[in-house]
């Protein structure tokens, strides 16, 4: 399905009606998660994703100052995309506890506190960036915001396949179904926006391969990143994932062929060595 407007690509995400509903969420078997084991090892993982779902509202607000928001059918998009993502950290979040680790109710200002202060000049900077490039820079947070979603959707699939936990899988997937519509309208409005012109897809391939990092390095620090990232995408089996899942959308976009950041990012991370080809 490929649209030809931002307009049209809203239409479709609005039709499409929230997944994860309060009658959803209360029908969860949340009694059934203590009867099945988890893994300890899949912990740090299931934390790293409940506290990056929930730190949406810190890339919203950022979102909000920059020329991106003016784009009213982006805009309509990100103000319901900030409410379903905490959402996915609240569902997380809950499942922990009852699977026994039990987290506080402090857990999100706690992790807020455990922001890398580099995150606070870095980031500014970012929004300064987006304000002098203007309304193109629009085409590089939706082609941004496409990876990330994939990387999202995808790292969800691979955990629940490791994890094996059948309740963690139940409400994975229905996650996975929001992470899939995010992904498709960003992907869908980054493509729109790409085919304006050369200038912006040279923009964004430059920036998006000078400044891209995955789904929450910076208000995580690295070297969690790369723990998910080992978690998730072991070996040469988990880069090629990545490559065909993730990285081959990204180059489907225009002038984005042969930009390898995310697989590159992943070999470097799950391989001992430097792969032969992707
Ligand atoms: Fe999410
Ligand atoms: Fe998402």
């Amino acid at each position: 399905m490929l649209f030809e407007t931002e307009q049209e690509v809203l239409a479709w995400y609005e039709k499409e009606e929230r997944v994860l509903t309060p009658k959803f969420i209360s029908e969860i078997p949340w009694h059934e998660i203590s009867q099945h084991p988890l893994n300890p090892e899949f912990i740090p993982t299931l934390l790293y994703m409940r506290d990056v779902e929930k730190f949406t509202e810190i890339y919203y607000q950022e979102l909000l100052q920059t020329p991106t928001v003016k784009d009213p059918a982006v805009r309509q998009f990100i103000d319901r995309w900030s409410m379903e993502e905490p959402v996915h950290g609240e569902l997380l979040n809950r499942f922990l506890n009852e699977a026994g680790h039990s987290t506080s109710d402090t857990w999100y200002e706690e992790a807020k506190r455990k922001i890398p202060k580099s995150n606070f000049i870095i980031r500014p900077l970012s929004t300064i960036i987006a304000r002098t490039v203007g309304k193109k820079f629009a085409a590089v947070h939706m082609t941004w915001g496409a990876i990330q979603e994939f990387s999202t959707l995808n790292g969800y699939q691979r955990l629940w396949e490791q994890a094996k936990h059948p309740v963690l899988e139940y409400i994975l997937r229905a996650i996975a179904r929001e992470e899939a519509r995010h992904s498709f309208f960003y992907w869908s409005v980054a493509r729109i926006k790409l085919l304006k012109s050369n200038f912006r897809q040279a923009l964004t391939r430059f920036l998006v391969k000078k400044f891209w990092t995955p789904v929450g390095q910076g208000l995580k620090r690295a070297s969690e990143t790369n723990q998910v990232i080992r978690a998730l995408f072991q070996g040469e089996e988990g880069v090629r994932f990545m490559d065909q899942r993730v990285n081959r959308q990204l180059e489907s976009l225009p002038g984005m062929a042969g930009l390898k950041i995310v697989t590159e990012r992943v070999a470097h991370i799950a391989l001992k060595h430097t792969p032969s080809s992707f």
